[in-house]
């Protein structure tokens, strides 16, 4: 087993090529008194059995399994993910890579007793969100890609389709909006009572895209009249859950939904005041705005799903697998688009793509550079972190800058200049106390660095390599 982080002495020179230190000093200010969003953290999911993965269908042993886990949910050993997002299947089978529904068969009408099945497993999910959970993940976030095949216009969990009784969505079988909300509450309490709190829920998954796996699309007004059903039962039933909307696939989408949820109904309430979090996807368009909600917003699902496995690469060509890549995404969606979370698509898997973060070949576990740069994130800023105001004199060297709950600075340095850079940074424009420095570059993962003290200026002096991801952490 590999050491998570091995104190290494930094190199100042990340390649040979990209050794020539620039002259000027670059300040970097952050401000405490400057406060934005409040963090709940990075995540991913391991849906479409990808849990299995995890739990050793490709052979990964028992070792290994831990190790996996460890890496994306302990915060000792690990990213410490705070996110765990799970699919709510809508399958009647679990061939290929399908999720199995709690509700395989129709009970033939909506108001007849549906016949709900639990199995403890669910399609791995289970399993794996109790060993997030036991790690000290604390949000375990469901989402339904589709209703069951039978509350569909379409008869099919797949291809698109509406849900049975929105708006021009009418089913020969009736209204199924209350059944399906029925069915979310059931789900969420075989997880209850199976000691795995569900704390997020969600009933959509990319509502414009019509896939030709699991999916159901609707528009804002859809969606904010089965919100009103759903919150509405989940008030009923007395259920401690946040409710979410819609994980469009991209965030212009999502954007584009947000006035049909805010439609003020005869209530006075507008759907999206039963809602907690407004979740949105990355593919089609990438979180570069605040979406227009006074709610959390989270950033659930993206991922570069093309691409074969490059592992290694923290810089070549600025590719969209690339470590850096991410490491300059989580900061865009975090300082420009005011996102709380930021998931990945899939944490660990058996795959010839990039479309999770750690790749598992047999007993071999292979974390990408991806991975380090969430960790150089998700380890050192902890749920309750506010972000707050850093700025930077030089456009190649990004900063965020977040005050965890025992505030405790983190400070994260993004040096897309093909040169080494010297950076001096202020706090509330005094001199920063000492930090920590981790760095991940094409040379190294998550190091430790020697910590820097205040020189005899009082300032933090420090050099950033060139195409590297410095933390700075108190
Ligand atoms: C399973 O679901 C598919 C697609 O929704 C449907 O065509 C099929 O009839 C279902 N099978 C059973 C046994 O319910
Ligand atoms: C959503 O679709 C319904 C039914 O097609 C339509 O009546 C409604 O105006 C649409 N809402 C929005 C916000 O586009
Ligand atoms: C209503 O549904 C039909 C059939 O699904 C579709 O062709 C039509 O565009 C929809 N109308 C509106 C206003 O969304
Ligand atoms: C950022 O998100 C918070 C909720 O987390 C919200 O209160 C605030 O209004 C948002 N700010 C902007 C600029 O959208
Ligand atoms: C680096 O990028 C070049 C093209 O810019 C490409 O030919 C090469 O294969 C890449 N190397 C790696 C390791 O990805
Ligand atoms: C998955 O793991 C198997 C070993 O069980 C390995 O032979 C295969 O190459 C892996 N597949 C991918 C896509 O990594
Ligand atoms: C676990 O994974 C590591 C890293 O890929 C590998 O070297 C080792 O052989 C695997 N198996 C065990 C039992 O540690
Ligand atoms: C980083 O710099 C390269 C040029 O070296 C540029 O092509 C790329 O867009 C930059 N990436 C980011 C995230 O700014």
């Amino acid at each position: 087993m590999l050491p998570l982080l091995s104190l290494a002495l930094c190199s100042t020179a990340s390649a040979a090529v990209l050794n020539t230190r620039s002259a000027s000093t670059v300040a970097i200010d952050v401000d405490t008194s400057t406060r934005y969003q409040v963090v709940d953290g990075w995540g991913c999911s391991q849906a479409f059995q990808r849990a299995e993965d995890v739990l050793g269908k490709y052979g990964l042993s028992a070792t290994n399994q831990s190790y996996v886990l460890d890496l994306l949910f302990s915060v000792e050993k690990g990213a410490g993910f705070t996110i765990l997002r799970n699919g709510i299947g809508s399958s009647n089978t679990s061939t290929s890579n399908l999720m199995n529904t709690i509700e395989p068969v129709s009970p033939g009408s909506p108001d007849s007793t549906p016949n709900y099945v639990w199995d403890n497993y669910n399609s791995g999910q289970f399993p794996l969100a109790q060993a997030a959970k036991a790690r000290g993940a604390p949000y375990i976030y469901a989402d339904a890609w589709s209703a069951p095949g039978f509350m569909k216009t379409n008869g099919d969990d797949a291809n698109g389709g509406h849900l049975c009784g929105v708006s021009n969505a009418t089913c020969s079988t009736g209204d199924w909006k209350q059944a399906y909300a029925d069915y979310l509450v059931q789900y969420w309490k075989f997880y209850q009572d199976a000691g795995v709190p569900v704390t997020h829920m969600g009933f959509l998954n990319e509502p414009s895209f019509e896939a030709n796996y699991a999916s159901m699309l609707s528009n804002g007004t859809q969606a904010a009249e089965f919100i009103r059903v759903l919150g509405a039962t989940i008030e009923r039933e007395g259920i401690d859950v946040q409710l979410t909307c819609c994980d469009d696939y991209g965030w212009t989408d999502q954007e584009a939904l947000m006035a049909g949820l805010q439609e003020v109904g005869p209530d006075g309430k507008s759907a999206e005041d039963y809602l907690s979090v407004i979740t949105g996807h990355g593919y089609a368009s990438a979180p570069t705005f605040p979406l227009s909600t006074t709610k959390r917003s989270w950033q659930t699902e993206w991922g570069d799903l093309a691409g074969g496995f490059t592992p290694y690469t923290f810089w070549n060509n600025s590719g969209p697998g690339e470590g850096l890549t991410w490491a300059s995404h989580i900061q865009v969606a975090f300082a420009q688009a005011n996102v709380s979370a930021f998931l990945y698509w899939i944490g660990a898997e058996n795959s010839t793509t990039n479309s999770g973060l750690i790749n598992l070949i047999g007993d071999e576990v292979i974390p990408s550079k991806r991975f380090w740069s969430f960790a150089q994130f998700s380890k050192f800023v902890r749920p309750g972190a506010r972000r707050i105001a850093a700025t930077s004199s030089d456009g190649d060297l990004t900063v965020t800058a977040f005050e965890n709950e025992n505030g405790a600075i983190a400070l994260q340095v993004l040096n897309n200049a093909t040169t080494d850079q010297d950076i001096k940074v202020k706090i509330n424009g005094g001199p920063a106390k000492s930090f920590v420095p981790y760095i991940t570059n094409n040379q190294h993962d998550l190091d430790a660095m020697p910590s820097l003290l205040q020189n005899g200026n009082g300032h933090i002096q420090a050099t950033v390599p060139a195409k590297s991801l410095v933390s700075f952490v108190q």
